[in-house]
């Protein structure tokens, strides 16, 4: 069964290094999403993410750990 997570944070990116934090989170999601084969949205403006993440339950339980 398809499971779904849905959440906002508030993110704590240092304004120094906020987009090579951006893009390590982007790089490490591709490579580990694809692997679980979760996919998902995730935005972030304002210093806020907001994120989907949908796979088999187990592949997004392992995620959020
Ligand atoms: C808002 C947010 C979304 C993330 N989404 C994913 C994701 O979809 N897939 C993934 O493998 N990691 C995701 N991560 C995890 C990051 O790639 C990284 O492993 C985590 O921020 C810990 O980094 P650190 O070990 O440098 O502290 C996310 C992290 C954050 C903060």
């Amino acid at each position: 069964m398809t499971y779904q997570l849905c959440y906002a944070s508030q993110a704590k990116l240092a304004s120094e290094t906020r987009l090579q934090d951006l893009r390590d989170i982007l790089s490490e999601a591709r490579d580990f999403n694809v692997k679980l084969k979760i996919k998902g949205v995730s935005c972030y403006a304002d210093s806020c993410f907001f994120q989907c993440l949908e796979g088999e339950q187990d592949s997004v339980f392992k995620l959020i750990e």
